[in-house]
């Protein structure tokens, strides 16, 4: 059955006017019909913008092992409401992503669930606990045709470990996405090494340790001609870190996530456990430093390091709860809150950053194009002047630890089209 939609009174990110007709999920023309024509599907896009379809190259389902967090499919609808087409499932589920079997059974749920592409991250390292190397050739070649490494939630952080696994990416133009912890200078850390930590009396986690591997990372990088990707970076050193890296032509690349470009160690005070996560919030100067480095480029996507958690794992002590907060509903307007309505960015840079970059790095090729005739229907609708409350009791994930309950942001998600399909559609 031919799908058709149109699309009217739209703004594309350059500021061109739009009204988009598709058909069979590809953009069939772009300001040539005058109307909608009959029996067609219509969203009304007035007051709108129409960006790219958005990739997060960094989600947490938790499926396979804690679907009471996270399913594939709740996370898709998150992801949906969020404005994303696709995402990329990190490898730390039970069991791990660390064999075929399990990113293909992950592929497979995602094309079940068909509301956003669901690309699983393979495991870096056998059991993530940075020993052997998985099995990356056989991900590579399985169904998922797995392009995107990472160990996260914890650090490759074995030099030689790190440096075989850029050796085996690097013969299918894969990269290895590192989460950049020194273990051994934040065992037993609960947040940002600091005043408040200090004041908290919590065991702090100090910006070297990030980037020191960073560093190392890069150095490696650069000496294997491989590609690097770095995961949430948090430091203000680490963003000058990169931009020395860049300016060499050394092929890494960064993320930053909402939160990190948001919040500060300071929301520790209130001992609410919904702000724990790794890495840990920063300080003011280093938030400053990250929305700079994301508007110059040095950091190359926001990703969302979406963590559900189930409400026993945070609604507990500090020290007890486990690390993570959720982030693919909230993503696009704090971005526009933190970096367009800061004036740092315009919103072609937004779509670059949140859909043309992670598309390119995760190699996701159907993802991240120009909103153009002839190209596959990923586009999100965002009224970025309206306003809504977050509300976690609201949430399509089936956690509800977010970190900004409460508050009112900038941008309404009015619908997201993947493949010509309408995956959501807000109401306000
Ligand atoms: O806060 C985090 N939560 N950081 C990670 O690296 C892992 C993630 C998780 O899986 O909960
Ligand atoms: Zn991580």
């Amino acid at each position: 059955m031919s799908e058709k939609l149109f699309i009217k009174n739209g703004t594309l990110a350059n500021g061109t006017k739009a009204d988009i007709s598709i058909s069979d999920g590809i953009i069939t023309s772009i300001n040539t019909l005058p109307s909608a024509p009959e029996g067609v599907k219509v969203i009304d896009a007035k007051h709108c913008l129409i960006l790219p379809g958005l990739v997060d190259l960094h989600t947490h389902l938790r499926e396979p092992g804690k679907e009471s967090a996270e399913t594939v499919l709740s996370g898709s609808l998150a992801a949906a409401k969020g404005g994303y087409v696709a995402v990329s499932a990190m490898a730390n589920t039970t069991p791990v992503a660390d064999n075929a079997s399990v990113v293909e059974h992950v592929y497979r749920l995602g094309q079940k669930a068909g509301i956003v592409d669901v690309f699983p991250v393979g495991a870096v390292t056998q059991g993530l606990v940075g020993e052997n190397l998985a099995d990356i050739g056989a991900m590579a070649n399985s169904d998922a045709r797995v392009r995107v490494f990472s160990d996260d939630g914890n650090c490759v952080s074995d030099p030689l470990v790190m440096r075989h696994a850029l050796e085996y990416v690097k013969g299918f133009d894969g990269v290895i996405a590192q989460h950049a912890q020194e273990p051994r200078l934040t065992h037993g850390a609960q947040m940002n090494e600091g005043i408040v930590s200090s004041q908290l009396g919590l065991k702090g986690w100090p910006a070297i340790a990030e980037e020191a591997i960073i560093a190392r990372d890069i150095l490696l990088a650069d000496f294997l001609q491989a590609r690097l990707h770095i995961c949430h970076v948090t430091t203000a050193g680490g963003v000058e870190i990169i931009r020395w890296a860049k300016a060499r032509g050394i092929s890494v690349t960064a993320e930053v996530t909402p939160h990190h470009l948001l919040l500060t160690d300071e929301s520790a005070r209130s001992y609410d456990a919904v702000y724990k996560v790794n890495p840990p919030l920063r300080t003011e100067k280093d938030v400053m430093a990250l929305r700079a480095g994301l508007a110059e480029g040095i950091i190359d996507i926001v990703a969302t390091d979406h963590a559900p958690h189930a409400t026993e794992s945070k609604e507990c002590e500090w020290q007890e709860a486990s690390f993570g907060m959720l982030g693919l509903e909230t993503a696009l307007p704090i971005v526009n809150q933190t970096m367009v309505q800061t004036g740092l960015m315009s919103w072609e840079q937004v779509a670059v950053r949140m859909s043309t970059a992670p598309a390119q790095i995760g190699r996701y090729e159907n993802h991240g194009h120009e909103i153009a005739v002839g190209a596959k229907a990923h586009m999100t609708v965002i009224n970025p002047t309206a306003t809504h409350r977050v509300d976690r009791d609201l949430v399509l994930s089936r956690s509800r630890n977010t970190p900004f309950h409460g508050l009112e942001l900038p941008g309404v998600i009015m619908a997201t089209v993947f493949g010509g399909r309408v995956t959501y559609e807000g109401n306000k």
